[in-house]
């Protein structure tokens, strides 16, 4: 298995590209199952679970195809074309469903597009039991009949999809995509009440939109959505990745650097802007994106200013809070910084699980309940944190421990990458490209 090696120590400087989002991504692939005609996906990022989402759409009949390169080279993201000419299969293995929960977003548009749909239970994770019973019940307010047989959701709707109000208890990214999905196909009006407010979401309103759908409030959290009788291709490109900008801002302020991050939209990521602002890191909007700069305040590089990281306490919450996504990264941060900072986690009940790892490489976490207290070990005489071989356990607790690597002195391990393979693209590639002593050790 892959390992990741970090020496760390080096600011970051340069410039560092950022992908099309993969939870933007993931949906609007799994759109294409909604029409028979073709549907272009431009920038699309090269990740493991694109593969294993692009796999299913595979074998319920979609037929795929490389669209061209995007003009500049290959790292610039992948064009796909997808076409559901037919659906020769409404089932979603559990196989599959397994490696990746997003697969369950093929239910509502199998349901709405074929009537019918088996979909594997996806089961808990890492971070959290994460049931799906908001999209279960949203479709059946729909008119869906579904029972669960076998660890598997077994969904029908002979007649089609109606119109209908879904009032969502709380606020899910998935279970408001899946039923957007579903509503468009549906007979009649469906009103997505508490709907979640994820940039993500709205770039799949988006694209269901330059299909055919008809949807309404998109940005807001109550969705109009008239059916309509049938939707057609588009050519649609995903926006950036948010998370892995804020990432790659987290990676400069950790190392006390100045990265400029390449097509990052700053206006999806004012809530991590405010963050980072109050810990001493600024973010500012520039021609091509985000340029990032630690302890700007006291005047930049050379003005000679407070250039440590400030503690500041984080609590994660729904689109336009602070995202869960980052809660490790900014621990890991917050582990650098000059004093103590809360970090409370209200979306996941089981996502500290970098914490143990974070402690062996000297951070001083104490946690409780949903909350961290994290004393950080940076600022003026802070002892640092050191390198160290660790391990994780999801995906942002993996970066988290790279970030902090960035920062330690000496060499740090980290092992389980395919973690990170499913949601950084090139991430060593691009850290290094700033000055990051980071390598890959091939198995
Ligand atoms: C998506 C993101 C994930 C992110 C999360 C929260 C994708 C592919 N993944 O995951 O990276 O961390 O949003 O921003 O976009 N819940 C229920 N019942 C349900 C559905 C959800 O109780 O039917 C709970 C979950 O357990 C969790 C909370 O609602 O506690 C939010 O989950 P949700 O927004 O649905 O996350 P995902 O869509 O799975």
């Amino acid at each position: 298995m892959d390992k990741i090696r970090i020496r760390g120590g080096r600011p970051l400087e340069g410039r560092i590209a950022i992908s099309g989002a993969k939870n933007a991504a993931l949906p609007l692939l799994t759109a294409s199952l909604l029409t028979d005609e073709a549907l272009v996906l431009r920038n699309l990022p090269h990740l493991a679970d694109i593969a294993t989402m692009t796999h299913l759409l595979a074998q319920h009949g979609t037929d795929l195809s490389m669209a061209g390169a995007h003009p500049g080279g290959g790292h610039m993201g992948q064009v796909l074309e997808l076409r559901a000419g037919d659906i020769t299969s409404t089932e979603a293995p559990y196989d599959i469903v397994r490696k990746m929960r997003a697969s369950v977003l093929v239910l509502g548009p199998l349901l709405a597009r074929c009537g019918q749909a088996r979909v594997s239970l996806p089961g808990g994770c890492a971070i959290g039991t994460r049931p799906v019973d908001m999209h279960i019940r949203g479709l059946e307010a729909l008119g869906a009949e579904i029972e669960l047989d076998d660890g598997y959701i077994v969904a029908r709707a002979p007649g089609g999809l109606r119109g209908g109000t879904v009032v969502f208890p709380r606020v899910s990214v998935g279970a408001t995509e899946n039923l957007l999905m579903a509503a468009t196909l549906a007979k009649g009006e469906v009103v997505l009440e508490n709907a979640a407010r994820e940039p993500e979401v709205g770039d799949l309103a988006n694209c269901l939109n330059a299909m055919g759908a008809r949807i309404e409030g998109i940005g807001g959290d109550t969705l109009h959505i008239q059916g309509v009788d049938r939707l057609h291709g588009a050519d649609y490109a995903v926006l950036p990745d948010r998370i892995e900008a804020a990432t790659y801002a987290i990676a400069a302020a950790i190392t006390g650097g100045k990265v400029e991050l390449l097509g990052a939209q700053s206006s999806t990521m004012e809530a991590v802007a405010a963050a980072l602002g109050q810990a001493n890191v600024s973010l500012r909007p520039t021609e091509c994106g985000v340029m990032v700069e630690c302890g700007n305040s006291g005047g930049g590089s050379s003005g000679g200013g407070d250039r440590w990281v400030h503690s500041i306490d984080v609590s994660t919450a729904p689109y336009p809070g602070f995202p869960t996504d980052l809660q490790a990264q900014m621990m890991a941060l917050m582990a650098m910084a000059d004093g103590a900072s809360m970090i409370t986690e209200t979306i996941f009940e089981n996502r500290f699980q970098h914490v143990p790892e974070l402690m062996r490489m000297g951070a001083d976490i104490t946690v409780k309940g949903a909350t961290a207290m994290v004393r950080g070990r940076g600022g003026p005489g802070g002892p640092g944190l050191h390198g160290a071989p660790v391990m994780a356990t999801d995906l942002r607790a993996s970066v988290s421990l790279v970030l902090a690597g960035l920062a330690a002195e000496g060499e740090t391990i980290v092992n389980r990458v395919y973690h990170l393979d499913r949601g950084y693209e090139r991430l060593e590639e691009k850290l290094s490209g700033c000055g990051a002593d980071i390598e890959r050790l091939t198995a």
